[in-house]
C-alpha cells in the first residue's frame, strides 16, 4: 500500500488551485438517476470515491461517459445517462466501502418506484444511522422494510409531497428528502434542512433540471414535484474542506499561498479563526490568499456544528494547527460521536492531547517531531500530512487510500508550494 513521507519546516509560497466538492459531486451523480436524459458535469474532482460511484450508477445500467480527461480513466467532466434503470440493488459490498452510495436510494425510489440499497453500517466516525433518510422517504408514502441488512423500499404509485420536520440537522437526510421530493406528487416541506453549500449545489443543479425547488441555504426548503426531469450541465462548486485543509497548512507551516477558486463565504468561521491565530487572509480576484510568518499560532478554541458553523470535516485539519499553539485550545466535537482517532497519532509526534468525552484539550508545545503514523479516515489522515508540514524530521502516513478518496492531486498540490512531500509504492 502507498505511504506519504514528508520532511516538515519547509514554508509554502505559491498558488494551490481547488477541485471541485467530493461531497457535493456524489451527490450530484447521484441526480443523474433522476432523469432519463443526459446530466453533463464539469469541474468534477479526480478522487477514488467518485471513480466508485461511477461503477455503482452503471451498475443501474447508466451510461458513464468521460467528457473531460487525459485518456487514462481520470476526467474532471462526465457525462451521465440513465436513459433506463436496469437495476435498482446496491450491494453491502458497494456501500459498506463509500457511505456515500446510500444517497442513491431517493433518486432510484422516486424514478424507479422501487430500490434495494444496503444499510451503510457504522463506520470509523460514528454509528451514522440513516433513520431520518427512511421517516422522510416513509412521510412521502414509501414503504420501507428492513431485511437482512438492506432497505427495500417501494412507491409504486409514485410519491406524495408531506412537511418532514427533522428533528436535528442532516446533511444526507436533507438531500434524500430534496431529491425525493422532485419527482412527487404535490409539495414537501423541508423543515431544519441542512444549510451545507453542498446543498445547496445539489439544489441548483437539480433546479437546472427542471426541479421547483425554494429556500435553498435557509432552514425551510420548499419542493414542489414535476412530473419529470431533463438533462442538464452543471459546474460543481469548489470544494470548501480542500480549501480549508490547505489554507490550515499555510497557517502551519508557514508562507504565501493563493488558493484559486476558494470562496470565503463557504469557509468563512475557520477563516476568522485563523486570522486569530495570526494568519493574515484577504479575498482576491480569484479566490483567497494566505499570509504566515514564523512563530507559533495563538490557541484558539472550536466547537463543530452544523454550516453555517465550523465543519466538522476541519476539525481534525484544525486540530493538528493547534497542537503547536502558543496556550491551550479547546476542541468540542458535536456531530459525530468518535471523530479524535486522529489524537493518538498526532501524539506520536508530540502533541499533548487529552480526551474527555466530546472535548479534546490540546496543549501547545514547542515543536513536533517526525514519525510514522496513520489514520482511519480521510480527514485524520490529512491532518497528519498537516502535522508533518511543520515536525522536524520525518513523518511517514501510511494507508494513503483514505487521502485518495478524498484529496484530489494532494502531494502534488503541496509539492508545487514548496513542501517536501513524496509518495512511496510499497
Ligand atoms: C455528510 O455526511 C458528509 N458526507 C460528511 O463528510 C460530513 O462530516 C457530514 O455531512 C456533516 O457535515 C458526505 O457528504 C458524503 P449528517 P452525512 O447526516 O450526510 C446523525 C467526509 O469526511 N444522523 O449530516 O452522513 C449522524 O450520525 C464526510 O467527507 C442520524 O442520527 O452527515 C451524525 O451524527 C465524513 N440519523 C449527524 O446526524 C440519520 O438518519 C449528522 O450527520 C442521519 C444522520
Amino acid at each position: 500500500m502507498d505511504r506519504i513521507r514528508i520532511t516538515g519546516g519547509h514554508p509554502l509560497s505559491g498558488e494551490i488551485p481547488i477541485s471541485g466538492a467530493k461531497n457535493a459531486a456524489l451527490k450530484l451523480m447521484a441526480a443523474s438517476l433522476l432523469t432519463a436524459e443526459p446530466l453533463v458535469l464539469t469541474n468534477v474532482p479526480r478522487l477514488a470515491d467518485v471513480r466508485a460511484m461511477a461503477e455503482l450508477l452503471k451498475s443501474f445500467g447508466v451510461g458513464v461517459q468521460i467528457t473531460l480527461g487525459d485518456g487514462l480513466g481520470e476526467g474532471d467532466g462526465y457525462r451521465f445517462h440513465a436513459a433506463t434503470i436496469a437495476s435498482s440493488f446496491a450491494s453491502y459490498d458497494m456501500v459498506r466501502k463509500m457511505r456515500a452510495s446510500f444517497q442513491v436510494l431517493a433518486p432510484l425510489l422516486a424514478r424507479h418506484g422501487e430500490a434495494k440499497v444496503s444499510l451503510p453500517g457504522g463506520c470509523a466516525i460514528g454509528a451514522r444511522p440513516v433513520d431520518l433518510h427512511l421517516k422522510a422517504l416513509e412521510a412521502m408514502g414509501a414503504s420501507v422494510v428492513l431485511e437482512d441488512g438492506y432497505v427495500i423500499a417501494s412507491a409504486k404509485g409514485g410519491l406524495k409531497g408531506a412537511r418532514i420536520d427533522f428533528p436535528f440537522v442532516s446533511v444526507g437526510a436533507t438531500e434524500t428528502a430534496m431529491m425525493a421530493a422532485t419527482l412527487a406528487k404535490g409539495e414537501t416541506v423541508i423543515g431544519n434542512a441542512a444549510r451545507e453549500p453542498e446543498i445547496e449545489d445539489l439544489g441548483k443543479c437539480l433546479i437546472a433540471m427542471g426541479a421547483k425547488i425554494s429556500g435553498l441555504g435557509s432552514s425551510t426548503i420548499k419542493v414542489e414535484g414535476v412530473a419529470k426531469l431533463n438533462g442538464a450541465e452543471y459546474a460543481v462548486m469548489a470544494d470548501r474542506i480542500e480549501a480549508g485543509t490547505y489554507a490550515i497548512a499555510v497557517a502551519i507551516a508557514g508562507g504565501d499561498v493563493e488558493l484559486i477558486g476558494a470562496r470565503r463565504d463557504d469557509i468563512a468561521p475557520l477563516l476568522n479563526l485563523l486570522q486569530q491565530a495570526g494568519t493574515d487572509i484577504r479575498e482576491t480576484k480569484r479566490g483567497i490568499a494566505l499570509h504566515r510568518n514564523g512563530g507559533r499560532p495563538a490557541a484558539v478554541d472550536i466547537t463543530t456544528a452544523p454550516f453555517p458553523g465550523f465543519p466538522t470535516d476541519l476539525q481534525a485539519q484544525f486540530m493538528a494547527l493547534m497542537t503547536v499553539a502558543e496556550g491551550t485550545s479547546v476542541i468540542r466535537e458535536t456531530i459525530f460521536e468518535n471523530r479524535f482517532m486522529h489524537v493518538p497519532e498526532l501524539g506520536r509526534l508530540g502533541a499533548d492531547i487529552k480526551v474527555t468525552g466530546d472535548i479534546a484539550a490540546v496543549r501547545g508545545v514547542a515543536r513536533l517531531r517526525g514519525a510514522p503514523v496513520m489514520a482511519t479516515d480521510l480527514r485524520a489522515s490529512v491532518s497528519l500530512v498537516l502535522a508533518g508540514l511543520v515536525a522536524e524530521g520525518e513523518t511517514i502516513v501510511n494507508r494513503v487510500y483514505h487521502l485518495d478518496r478524498g484529496f484530489d492531486r494532494l502531494e502534488e498540490k503541496l509539492r508545487a508550494v514548496g513542501a517536501q512531500i513524496v509518495r512511496e509504492r510499497e
